[in-house]
């Protein structure tokens, strides 16, 4: 009986000393956590920042040549259904942006000559919120057309 009385009390203190040790390591711990969850959400914004396509895709070749008459369709197109976002020089200062408090890509950005026709023309077919995927919405003559002309856009 007494030996019994013993090993509680020997489980108790240790239960003490757990909680205490436990209650250290629960601070470290969250420190850690904050620590971890900081660093990641630092990591996901700056993957954020760059929207990458598939090698494969980026590397499809252009069928519709540059033509004059490609351009026009593209710029008609543009206007339509892409400048409210990237604006009409491609500034990302269409009128959507404030109203929906958005960031587009600047298309007048000269890097963004930096990427292949083949990855323009996945990420105009897939899109990425806020922006739509317009794979089914224009026919694939109309992307290759938008991307000949987004390619304009930085020497107006
Ligand atoms: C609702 C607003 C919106 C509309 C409409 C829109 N976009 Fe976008 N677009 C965006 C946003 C936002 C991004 C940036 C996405 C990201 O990087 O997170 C973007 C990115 C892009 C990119 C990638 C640029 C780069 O640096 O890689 C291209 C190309 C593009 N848009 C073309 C178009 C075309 C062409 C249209 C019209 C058919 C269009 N967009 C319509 C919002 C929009």
């Amino acid at each position: 009986m007494l030996q019994h009385y013993n090993n509680v009390m020997s489980t108790q203190s240790n239960l003490v000393k757990c909680s205490r040790i436990y209650g250290l390591m629960g601070s470290v711990f969250a420190l850690l956590t904050f620590a971890c969850l900081s660093g990641s959400t630092a990591a996901a914004g700056s993957l954020a920042e760059k929207w990458l396509s598939p090698a494969p895709s980026a590397a499809k070749k252009n069928p519709v040549a540059s033509t004059q008459n490609s351009i026009a369709a593209g710029q008609k197109i543009y206007s339509k259904t892409c400048m409210m976002c990237h604006g009409k020089t491609g500034d990302a200062d269409g009128p959507a942006v404030i109203e929906l408090n958005i960031h587009p890509a600047k298309l007048s950005d000269p890097q963004l000559n930096t990427e292949p026709d083949g990855a323009l023309f996945w990420k105009i077919t897939t899109g990425k919120k806020p922006m739509p995927a317009y794979g089914k919405r224009l026919s694939e003559t109309d992307r290759w057309n938008l991307v000949n002309y987004i390619r304009t856009l930085p020497q107006h």
